[in-house]
C-alpha cells in the first residue's frame, strides 16, 4: 500500500481523489500495489471539498505523517514551499503541479520532486524532453501552454465578450484561483521556464517583463488575423541558445494552430538534427491534470514498493 498525503483540494486535488478511486485497478496494475489518499490538507473544513471529507483536515503535520508520498496541488508560493521542504526534511518524495513555485524556486528543493502536471497537464512533455533528447539539441520552441486564454480567444472569435469567455474558463476549472495569472501571460511564462529547464537542465534568464497577456486583444485583432489566414493565439517562445523565454499574443498560421481549441496545448520544438517535434493534448482541467500528478506519484511509488 502506498499512501498519498494530499495538500490542496481545489480542481486538481479533487481530480486526484476521484482518479484514485475510479482508476483503482489500473493504478494497482502499474504501481504493483494499491494506492490510497491518507489525508487531505485544506485551509478550512467548514464545508467538504472532496468526496472523502473524513480525510480533510487543517493539520498539515498529520497529513505529512500519514503519507509515503506528498502531493502538493495548492498553488501559490506559501505554504506550498514550506510543505515541500518539510516533506523533504522528513525523507518523503514530493509531486507538485505548482508552476509558479517551481519556476521561481526549483533550486531550493533538494529531495525527490516530480512536477509533470505543472506543464501542459496530461501531455507527458517534461519526462519526454528529459529522457528523449540525449543526442539532439533543441534550438527553440513555440507553444500554447495555457488553456484558459486559449479558450477565451476561441470564444471571442465566435463573438463572445471577454468577461463571459473568462467565466466559461472558470466554470470549466481551467483558470487559476487568481485568473490574472492566466490572462496576463504569467502562467504561460512559468511553464516556458520549466520547459526550458527540462530541455537544458538550467533555468533561462527571465523576469515577469517577458510576459504579455491577452487583455489587450480585441475582436478587431482577431478578425484582422483571420483576413490574413491566421489565428490569434497566446504563444510562449523559447530561444534556447540565448536562454530567453517570452509570452505574447501572436497571429500565427491557421494550418498548424487553429485546431488547438479550448483547454488544449501545443508544443512545437525545433531541434538541430531531427527537425520539428510536436506534442498536442489536454493542457488544463481536473482529471487531465490529476492524471499527470498520479503518473508521477506512481513512478515515485514504484521505488517504494520495490525497496
Ligand atoms: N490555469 C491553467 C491553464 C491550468 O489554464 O492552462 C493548467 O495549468
Amino acid at each position: 500500500m502506498v499512501k498519498v498525503g494530499l495538500f490542496g483540494a481545489g480542481v486538481v486535488g479533487r481530480g486526484v481523489v476521484e482518479l484514485v478511486r475510479t482508476q483503482k485497478d489500473r493504478i494497482r496494475q502499474t504501481l504493483g500495489a494499491d494506492l490510497e489518499v491518507s489525508g487531505i490538507y485544506v485551509r478550512d473544513t467548514s464545508r467538504p471539498r472532496t468526496d472523502q471529507p473524513e480525510l480533510e483536515t487543517t493539520d498539515q503535520a498529520r497529513v505529512l505523517e500519514s503519507a509515503d508520498i506528498v502531493v502538493e496541488v495548492m498553488g501559490g508560493i506559501e505554504p506550498a514551499r514550506s510543505i515541500i521542504q518539510a516533506a523533504h526534511a522528513a525523507g518523503k518524495p514530493v509531486v507538485s503541479a505548482n508552476k509558479m513555485l517551481l519556476s521561481n524556486h526549483l533550486g531550493e528543493f533538494s529531495g525527490p520532486l516530480r512536477y509533470e502536471a505543472a506543464v501542459a497537464a496530461a501531455i507527458p512533455i517534461l519526462s519526454s524532453l528529459r529522457e528523449g533528447f540525449g543526442a539532439i539539441r533543441a534550438t527553440r520552441f513555440e507553444a500554447i501552454l495555457n488553456g484558459t486564454t486559449n479558450l477565451i480567444l476561441g470564444l471571442m472569435s465566435e463573438g463572445m465578450d471577454y468577461n463571459a469567455a473568462l467565466q466559461v474558463a472558470q466554470d470549466k476549472g481551467f483558470a487559476e484561483a487568481d485568473p490574472s495569472s492566466d490572462v496576463l501571460g504569467h502562467d504561460s511564462l512559468y511553464k516556458a521556464v520549466l520547459l526550458t529547464h527540462a530541455l537544458t537542465g538550467e533555468m533561462p534568464n527571465w523576469s515577469m517583463d517577458a510576459a504579455a497577456g491577452i487583455t489587450g486583444v480585441t475582436l478587431d485583432h482577431i478578425r484582422a488575423a483571420e483576413a490574413e489566414g491566421k489565428v490569434v493565439k497566446l504563444i510562449a517562445s523559447g530561444d534556447i541558445a540565448a536562454s530567453r523565454v517570452s509570452v505574447k499574443p501572436q497571429a500565427v498560421p491557421k494550418e498548424a494552430w487553429v485546431r488547438i481549441q479550448g483547454g488544449r496545448n501545443r508544443i512545437s520544438i525545433i531541434t538541430d538534427v531531427a527537425g520539428e517535434l510536436v506534442w498536442e493534448g489536454p493542457g488544463a482541467g481536473s482529471h487531465e491534470t490529476a492524471s499527470a500528478v498520479l503518473g508521477d506519484a506512481i513512478s515515485l511509488g514504484r521505488t517504494l514498493v520495490l525497496s
